[in-house]
């Protein structure tokens, strides 16, 4: 059975720690204190992380247990719940067993439930795209393609399956305008099924994210090269996604310098490069950066700094920060250098999260281990 294979699946493996703990600035901006963020006014400044949990059927409509714990963590305070990450298309987009979509009316019909519960408890939701990219599974995609900037396949082996990855073939300019249709059209889906915003995963060693680095995009037309080139197949997708967002919800972009496969490598080469990016990005008519980092509190690039310190010197857009903030004074600092902070595994495992912060109980960080439960058919609390 599938499920017995995930625990090895990379988001749940523990990353020995490296870096220097940087040293937070002295900003402090109260946890619970309310934001503005578009049209909308988050409670307080505490969301759910988006969490693929891998418990569609044939249908691609997550359980009702998974659907539920979205709606609980809303009823718990929590101000902004993004969901798992959402395929884009039937041809090469999927990239693990029992992914959702929402393009269907029956699929667009199971998540306005959700998104009218999330509103009715007063926080924002968000629905989270994705693409797999070169980290694909061939045999769980309908259309078993697996497509990337370049045929560069990850060094390292699935470690659900233990086989090697499919060599991707590298994208045609139809491969990415239908990539890039298929992002629009899931964008459709989540606005009728009522969404608050999207956000675009451009993280994690994906299809985005792998344009936006060298070591993945090694193409020699518009689309790589440079940093700028390499960021035009983002650009494209935001672009294109835009208009079809209508202005009072919101556009969120996530990020990170680290990937799911082939995890050792920097995926940007330097501060300056990854500004470089941030810097494009504050260009677009996006709502907010999200950047998802291993450990919030990590040095980035040997600059002195951690990685929302670097982006904020770029950006003055709403700076979303994850990475095990796990209690009231990593929250804090976290804090410190954005405006929202993002959990993952205590959210998932603890649904009384955001009023244990309140009380600035002691909480530990949770191991990957711990989270594994998110690819069992138990129900979360
Ligand atoms: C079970 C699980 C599933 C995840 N799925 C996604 C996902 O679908 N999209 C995404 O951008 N990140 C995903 N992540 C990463 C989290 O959003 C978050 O960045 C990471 O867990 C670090 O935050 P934490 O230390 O608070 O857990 C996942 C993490 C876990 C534990």
């Amino acid at each position: 059975m599938l499920y017995q294979k995930i625990p090895t699946t990379r988001y749940l493996i523990e990353k020995p720690f490296k870096g220097t703990i940087v040293s937070q600035s002295a900003k402090s901006t109260d946890l619970f204190s309310p934001f503005s963020i578009g049209a909308f006014t988050l409670r307080n400044r505490i969301g759910l992380a988006p969490m693929t949990r891998m418990s569609s059927k044939k249908d691609s409509i997550p359980r009702e247990d998974v659907l539920e714990f979205l709606v609980r963590r809303a009823e718990n305070d929590v101000a902004l719940i993004t969901t798992e990450a959402v395929v884009s298309d039937y041809e090469s987009a999927q990239g693990y067993p029992g992914q959702a979509r929402v393009t269907t009316q029956r699929q667009i019909d199971a998540w306005r439930g959700v998104t009218d519960r999330i509103r009715a408890a007063g926080a924002v939701s968000i629905l989270q795209i994705f693409h797999c990219g070169r980290v694909a599974w061939n045999e769980v995609n309908p259309a078993g393609r697996c497509i990337a900037p370049s045929a560069i396949r990850p060094e390292q082996p699935n470690p659900l399956t233990g086989q090697p990855y499919p060599l991707p073939d590298a994208m045609s300019e139809f491969d990415i305008a239908h990539v890039i249709n298929g992002f629009v059209e899931t964008v459709k889906g989540g606005v009728a099924a009522g969404f608050d915003g999207i956000e675009i995963h451009g993280a994690h060693g994906y299809l985005i994210n792998t344009f936006l680095s060298a070591y993945s995009n090694q193409r020699t037309d518009a689309y790589g090269g440079s940093s700028k080139n390499r960021f035009r197949f983002a650009r494209e997708v935001i672009e294109a996604v835009r208009p079809h967002i209508p202005a009072d919800k919101l556009l969120f972009f996530r990020i990170s310098n680290w990937g799911v496969v082939d995890m050792q490598v920097s995926l940007f080469a330097d501060a300056r490069e990854w500004q470089e990016i941030i810097g494009y990005l504050d260009a677009l008519p996006i709502d907010g950066i999200s950047v998802s980092t291993y450990r919030f509190s990590d040095e980035a690039f040997g600059s002195g700094r951690n990685m929302a310190q670097l982006t904020r010197e770029r950006t003055r857009k709403p700076l979303l920060i994850c990475g095990q903030i796990h209690d009231r004074a990593s929250a804090e600092a976290a804090l410190a250098d954005a405006d929202i902070v993002l959990s993952g595994k205590s959210l998932l495992l603890n649904p009384h999260w955001v009023a244990d912060l309140r009380a600035g109980k002691e909480m530990p960080a949770f191991s990957s281990e711990a989270a594994n439960i998110a690819y069992t058919e138990a129900p979360l609390p």
